[in-house]
Order: C-alpha cells, then structure tokens, then sequence
C-alpha cells in the first residue's frame, strides 16, 4: 500500500486553529493526526471534547485520535460521538488492553494500540490479529518537536515481521521527530503511516512538506 500522512495539529497554532485545518484541507495529508493528554499518563495536557468537535466541523478528513490518557476505556463512546475515525490507545495505559480494544471496533472506529519506547513489540503477540494499527512511539509521549530515538528502527523490523505472518494489513504509524529526512529509512524498514508535527508545522511551506512526505517512496532507487 502507499503510506499516509497523518501531520498532528499538536504543533498547530491553537489561536486560529481554523486555518490550519483549512491548509490540511487543501493538502495530501491522508489524517489529522489529534493528541490528547491529560497530565496523568503524560506529563502535559493538551485539549480535549470541545477542541476535537470543532475540528471535526472544519474538515472531512479522518481524525486519527491518539490517546495518552489514563484508563482510555472511560471514554471511547464521547471521542467516537466527537468525531474520532480511528482510536488508539497506549498498551501502558489499558489493563484490559482487549476489551479496550473491542470497545474501540465496537463504536465503529479503527482500533489502534501505542508503544512507548522502553515496551517490546513482543508484547503484542496475543492482541496483534485484533489490531487495525499500531502505533511506534519514536519519542516519549508528551511533547512535539522532540528528538527521534534510534532504536525505532528496530521495533519497526520486529513489528513488520510479526505483521506479515498474522495480520499482513496492519498499519504501522511512527509517532515522533519525523521528518523528510527519515521518512525513507522508517517506510523501508516497514512503516505505513507517518504522523509529522513540528516538522509539518514549523516548515515555510506546510502544504509542500506534506507534499515531500507523501511523494517518498521506498521503491524509488535513490541515486
Ligand atoms: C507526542 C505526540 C506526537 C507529536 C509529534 O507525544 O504523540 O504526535 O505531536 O510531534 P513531532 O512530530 O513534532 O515530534
Ligand atoms: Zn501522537
């Protein structure tokens, strides 16, 4: 498959949230990739029902909500009724990580489950044929525009691998200090969807970074 592009509206400027949402309207990007942190699980806390429901009234792209909250289970209903398409929840967070995940697919959303960078993919074994995606934190959660941890790459080889031989559709998001100039080695090791925040929000150009991120292929031949 073509990889997607989720730039996360973390780094979007909160003031006029409307035109951000517009220049992501007019872009390539696939998602809108929506961080919600509650000061608990991390240690910031970003914004919440209100926020997510007025984004949803500016645009029809899919809302890719990332949750990085306590006990998500609690409110699975009110982000699906706010306008989640896709719900994904850290493994750190959810004791019964599987009904979680039920809950998710039960509301009609995509089921998605979160590793912080210190938990084994390995971890995944018995829940991975359930999953619609997982998502590979490539920094610890909690902030934009921090520094991408090498070892991602490693966790992404492992992930492709248990993919390919249980659940050969499950998108593999990278969440963190991507760029334009590490998108190519994460989509060659296996990823298939890349969130971008400061990298998206901070350039000249946004629409045109979009633009580079989505045109990387891991096909092409570089000279
Ligand atoms: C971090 C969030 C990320 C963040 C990525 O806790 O989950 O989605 O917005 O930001 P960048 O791309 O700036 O690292
Ligand atoms: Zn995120």
């Amino acid at each position: 498959m073509n990889h997607l592009v989720a730039p996360s509206i973390l780094s979007a400027n909160f003031a006029n949230l409307e035109d951000d949402i517009h220049m992501l309207n007019k872009s390539t990007a696939d998602w809108i990739h929506v961080d919600v942190m509650d000061g608990l699980f991390v240690p910031n806390i970003s914004f919440g029902f209100p926020v997510i429901a007025a984004v949803k009234n500016f645009t029809k792209k899919p809302l890719d909500v990332h949750l990085m909250i306590e006990k998500p289970e609690r409110y699975i209903k009110e982000f699906k009724e706010v306008g989640a398409n896709g719900i994904t929840v850290h493994y750190e967070a959810c004791t019964h990580l599987h009904r979680t995940v039920q809950s998710i697919k039960e509301v009609g959303c995509k089921a998605g489950v979160a590793l912080n960078p210190h938990t084994p993919v390995a971890l995944l074994e018995d829940i991975i044929e359930d999953l619609d995606l997982v998502l590979i934190m490539s920094v610890n959660p909690g902030f934009g525009g921090q520094k991408f941890i090498e070892q991602t790459y490693h966790k992404i080889h492992q992930l492709k691998k248990m993919a390919l031989e249980r659940n050969p559709d499950l998108l593999i998001e990278i969440d963190g200090g991507v760029s334009i100039h590490n998108s190519l080695a994460l989509l060659k090791a296996g990823a298939n969807v890349l969130v971008a925040g400061n990298a998206v929000f901070s350039a000249q150009d946004p629409i045109h970074t979009i633009a580079e991120l989505k045109k990387i292929s891991p096909d092409i031949i570089h000279a």
